[in-house]
């Protein structure tokens, strides 16, 4: 077998993606190795289930810096440190400047609950109900300078039921999170999926669309 994907993984809050990472790691699944998690949150229960697998945390408060910047700056240090093949955000609320993103171009991904392009930003299934759409889905992606705008690596979807309100969505696309993420592990880890130079291979071939991921 070739050598454990390294990741560090970054939380806010609950850290459900957090624990379905370490179960497929645990289970053989996906062959890595979370070096770290980091949380800009000191009340997030994503540092108990790190605590209770042996998994190293860092805390950084954001409030404990004056800007943006300082914050991202000690983060960036701390990302040195830990050195990892891949930066995972799983619910990290908090967004990144130019610069730490630069400074690990390519390495950063992220989990969006929604069928990107559509519904950037926060309250995506609300806004999805909003917008009469018959589908909703998940998102995993390259994280660049704009908010989540990066090549999407793979994409899932679910239909949007009648009555269904944004907690039942959030409840379908969570449970997709969990098998979408350990699974573009595996693909990074067999190296069928790679990214050189700016762009994303998938199966030796350019990946022109998101890989679609199915349940
Ligand atoms: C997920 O819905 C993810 O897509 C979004 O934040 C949520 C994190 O959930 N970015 P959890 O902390 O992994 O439970």
């Amino acid at each position: 077998m070739s050598q454990p994907l390294t990741l560090a993984v970054l939380i806010s809050g609950g850290g459900s993606n957090l624990q379905a990472i370490i179960d497929a790691i645990e289970a053989g699944w996906v062959n890595a190795e979370i070096k770290a998690v980091i949380s800009n949150n000191p009340n997030a229960h994503g540092l108990v289930r790190a605590g209770k697998h042996g998994i190293t945390s860092h805390v950084i408060d954001h409030r404990d810096f004056d800007s943006r910047a300082a914050f991202d700056a000690r983060l960036q240090v701390c990302l040195q440190g830990i050195d990892p093949d891949f930066i995972l955000l799983a619910g990290f609320m908090r967004i990144l400047g130019a610069e730490i993103i630069q400074t690990f171009a390519q390495q950063i991904i992220n989990i969006h609950p929604s069928l990107l392009p559509a519904y950037k930003g926060l309250n995506t299934y609300q806004r999805a109900l909003d917008g009469n759409e018959s589908r909703h889905g998940v998102s995993i992606h390259l994280v660049t300078a704009e908010l989540d705008d990066g090549p999407v690596l793979l994409q899932g979807s679910y239909p949007i039921e009648a009555g269904d309100s944004a907690q039942d969505l959030q409840k379908k696309g969570l449970q997709l999170e969990h098998r979408m993420y350990p699974q573009l592990l595996c693909y990074l880890s067999e190296t069928r999926l790679c990214i050189k130079g700016g762009q994303v291979f998938y199966d030796q071939a350019l990946l022109e669309k998101p890989i679609q991921f199915n349940l």
